[in-house]
């Protein structure tokens, strides 16, 4: 398949979050890829339901909502209200992960799972059938614009083989510190979605740059 591209809205100008919404509506990105942190789970705040539904009356893409949050089961009905059509939970922030993988797709959703740098790949295999993406962290998640992860290479092959191995056809988002210079080599290693905040938002030109993480050459 060829891959997709999610800029963050977390990097966006919430001054005018409409005009970087039209932008990524005019762009060849392909998601919106939209960060929850509720200050528990993850050490920053960042928004909630009224924001994605502002999103949602304007994005002509699929929004692919990233919860940073504990207990997420409390509110994925709501989530699917505002939008979602990608609800990821983290691994770690579930008691009982199989079960919120269910819940989000009989609410019509396409299930993620979401794994810190410090989670093995291996903790997912006896659910990996019924995931359809697995959003693979490149930075401790909590803010944007951090350093990617090298060892975040290794991870993406072994996720792949897992993958071949279980029948999963799970797609592999990369989240965090995505840029011009490591996006072709984690497509090599076997990515599928690559989400980016501050190098399309700080760039001078983020069609361009949403442009170039589409291309593969
Ligand atoms: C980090 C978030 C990311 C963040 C990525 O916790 O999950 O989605 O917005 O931002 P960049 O691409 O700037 O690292
Ligand atoms: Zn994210």
């Amino acid at each position: 398949m060829n891959h997709l591209v999610a800029p963050s809205v977390l990097s966006a100008n919430f001054t005018n979050l409409q005009a970087d919404i039209e932008l990524i509506n005019s762009s060849e990105a392909d998601w919106f890829h939209v960060d929850v942190m509720d200050g528990v789970f993850v050490p920053n705040i960042s928004f909630g339901f009224p924001v994605i539904k502002a999103l949602q009356k304007f994005a002509k893409k699929p929004l692919d909502v990233h919860l940073m949050i504990v207990d997420p089961d409390r509110y994925i009905s709501q989530f699917r209200e505002a939008g979602a059509e990608v609800l990821t939970v983290h691994l770690e922030a579930c008691n009982h992960l199989h079960r919120s993988i269910q819940s989000i797709k009989q609410h019509g959703m396409k299930a993620g799972v979401a794994i810190n740098p410090h989670t093995n790949v291996e903790l997912l295999r006896d659910c990996l059938a019924e995931i359809d993406l697995v959003c693979v962290m490149s930075v401790n998640p909590g803010f944007g614009g951090q350093k990617f992860i090298e060892h975040t290479y290794t991870k993406v092959k072994a996720l792949r083989s897992l993958i071949e191995q279980t029948g999963s056809k799970a797609l592999i988002e990369i989240d965090g510190g995505v840029d011009l210079s490591n996006y072709k080599k984690l497509l090599e290693c076997g990515a599928n979605v690559l989400v980016a905040g501050n190098t399309v938002f700080a760039s001078q030109n983020p069609i361009e740059t949403i442009a170039i993480l589409k291309n593969k050459s």
